[in-house]
């Protein structure tokens, strides 16, 4: 079968320009009722919902396999964050339910650079022409070196600002050097591949994550907790918006 290899395509050039790019954790969204919480999102101008796939070993939590990604229908790109133990086995599962991102731990995978190659290649069994993005988590203890090895096989990076686990913590200050160590690497690579963070970014705080040059920035607690789900949204983009260096600054 052939087809554009993984990470290509528009999904991908998109989040390598213009960003940041906001991605919503569904986690604190209310379950019960997430087709509208999506139908909300995705009036605001929300471009991605990430979905925080939990095991109950890698972390505490249980949270979303496979069945609700698929059952997830929204117009939002689904960026699945797989943080589980030993993802190669459970890879295709989640391909096969619609993910457009998927990103695994390093902590997690024995054989990273094997679970990325696996990534390639499962994309291939459902639609190739969809550009599945191929994603590598680091958890605030793992060094941001360890991605050097695997730079040509990834179309995503992912620091976490807090530990994976719960939402709702603070965004670790170590974060803005680890970020950019990771775009020193990413530039130093020659490819073209998508910087995020993830964890701790609020209200007060979103202005200062976007300037630290990711290019996906990831939020959870800020738009579900509290208030208005519309507003914050809208709050959230506004502030990311005119943290871009298109905005002026
Ligand atoms: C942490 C998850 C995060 C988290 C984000 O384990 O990977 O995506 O849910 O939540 P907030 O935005 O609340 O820190
Ligand atoms: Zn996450």
């Amino acid at each position: 079968m052939s087809g554009p290899p993984p990470g290509r395509g528009t999904t991908f050039e998109r989040l390598l320009d213009g960003g940041p790019h906001l991605s919503v954790g569904m986690l604190t969204a209310n379950l019960l009722s997430l087709g509208q919480e999506m139908e909300i999102l995705a009036a605001t101008g929300v471009e991605l919902v990430h979905i925080d796939v939990m095991d109950g070993v890698f972390c505490p939590q249980m949270t979303f396999g496979p069945p609700i990604v698929k059952a997830l229908r929204t117009p939002l790109l689904k960026d699945v964050h797989l943080m589980i133990d030993d993802p190669l086995s459970k890879l295709e599962a989640f391909v096969l339910a619609g993910a457009d991102i998927i990103t695994f731990h390093l902590e997690g995978a024995s054989q990273p650079h094997r679970v990325l190659q696996a990534l390639g290649t499962a994309v291939n069994v459902n639609d190739a022409a969809r550009g599945l993005i191929r994603g590598v988590g680091l958890s605030p203890s793992t060094p941001i070196a360890a991605i050097e090895p695997l730079l040509e096989e990834l179309e995503y990076v992912l620091v976490l600002g807090i530990h994976p686990g719960y939402p709702g913590q603070s965004f670790i200050a170590t974060t803005e050097r680890r970020l950019d160590h990771a775009r020193r690497l990413i530039e130093s690579s020659g490819r073209p591949i998508v910087l995020g963070v993830d964890g701790g970014v609020t209200r007060a705080n979103i202005g200062r994550v976007a300037a630290m040059g990711a290019d996906v920035i990831v939020s959870g607690s800020a738009i579900f907790d509290g208030g208005d789900v519309a507003s914050n949204a809208a709050a959230m983009l506004a502030a990311v918006a005119s943290a871009r260096p298109s905005a002026g600054r």
